[in-house]
């Protein structure tokens, strides 16, 4: 037996491809889980679930309970950040995140200081959850990226067009730029302390790749997500990092060259000959099944699942969602997603 077990998932981050892809499901701990939904009653809020390290963690070990996936996904929330900065959030049933926004005026009220202490219980979670895995399984640590956690910090909730982080960034481009800064550092300390607590690989979350022109692209998505890489590295060389920049269509390539990850999660949007061709040979893709497809279920969900694998046959794949898992999908169809992808 070697000193180091194989992780599949980790070594096709690193590039490693493997005969069947390895699998996760973009937030397979959740409300589609009857487990989940019922020890979600014990605690009061949500943030509360993420910050009480025995329930987090058992939260992030159900799907694997169930389900022979390769990775566990830390339980938590990328606004766990801006709670952390001092921001008042949120979790409000049937609504979505709510904060209070941060304005040009406020954003130097921020507590950057205080923020890997109010994170200690998150760090917590993953030593516990990586107690409580056999060695073969990979854990996911992710935060959200600056861009996308600074759309709810400023619009202050969801929106379709973050129109209101778009128009900040425009008209008080010296406060957004602090405001990314922030995020950036905080990022990086938090990263760094996930894989300190036990985590093999962190994804960042770019929810909000999207909407952007090209000159937005860069300075909100690529730059923020490059000094984030750049700054884990400087202190852990080779960490493990995946970017998921949902929306980013024609930016994927220019993502994948400048930001430095070492695999690029694609939404379902992407076209899987677009990805083949534009994000380069040998480079490891994740993704990027419709969630809907998997609410569906049968044969078009199979068809399009083999046809996914099909087209990322020559160089390493994480099977994955392109999006996350919704509460409505059925249980017995995540099963035999994962029967397909590991049997054909
Ligand atoms: O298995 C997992 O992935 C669970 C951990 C996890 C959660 N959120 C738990 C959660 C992760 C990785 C996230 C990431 C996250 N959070 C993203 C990026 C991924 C994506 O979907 O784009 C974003 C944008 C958020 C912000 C957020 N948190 C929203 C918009 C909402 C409400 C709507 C929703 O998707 O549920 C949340 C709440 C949230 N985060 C829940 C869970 C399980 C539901 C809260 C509840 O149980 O009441």
């Amino acid at each position: 037996m070697s000193a180091v077990a194989h992780k599949p998932l980790l070594a096709t981050v690193l590039g490693e491809r493997q005969e069947r892809p390895p699998i996760w499901i973009m937030r397979q701990a959740g409300r589609y889980l009857p487990e989940y939904r019922e020890l979600r009653t014990k605690v009061g809020g949500f943030l509360e679930l993420c910050y009480t390290p025995e329930l987090a963690a058992e939260v992030t070990l159900q799907p694997l309970r169930r389900f022979p996936l390769d990775a566990a996904i830390l339980f938590s929330d990328i606004l766990v950040i801006p709670d952390a900065l001092g921001q008042s959030v949120r979790f409000a049933a049937g609504e979505g995140p709510l904060l209070e926004p941060v304005t040009a005026e406020t954003i130097g009220q921020l507590q950057p200081d205080r923020a890997l202490d109010h994170l200690a219980p998150v760090f917590e979670t993953l030593r516990r959850v990586r107690a409580g895995l056999t060695p073969d399984k990979t854990l996911i640590g992710f935060c959200g990226s600056p861009w996308t956690v600074a759309t709810y910090m400023i619009g202050g909730r969801g929106s379709p067009d973050q129109a209101a982080a778009r128009l900040f960034a425009l008209q008080h481009p010296e406060a957004f730029d602090a405001l990314i800064d922030i995020l950036v550092q905080t990022s990086i300390d938090y990263l760094v302390a996930q894989f300190a607590a036990g985590a093999d690989v962190v994804q960042l979350f770019e929810s909000w790749a999207l909407n952007l022109d090209d000159a937005a692209f860069v300075r909100q998505v690529i730059e923020p997500n490059r000094r984030i890489v750049e700054g884990v590295r400087a202190r852990l060389p080779n960490a493990p990092i995946i970017g998921f920049p949902r929306g980013a269509a024609g930016n994927i390539a220019a993502y994948v060259a400048a930001t430095g990850v070492n695999a690029v999660g694609l939404d379902y949007a992407t076209p899987l000959e677009f990805a083949a061709r534009h994000v380069p040979a040998g480079f490891t893709v994740q993704g990027n099944l419709d969630p809907l497809r998997l609410v569906a279920g049968g044969a078009q969900m199979e068809d399009r699942a083999r046809q996914i694998i099909a087209a990322f046959a020559d160089r390493p794949h994480i099977f994955n969602l392109g999006h996350g898992i919704v509460p409505e999908t059925p249980i017995t169809h995540v099963e035999r997603l994962v029967d397909v992808v590991k049997n054909g």
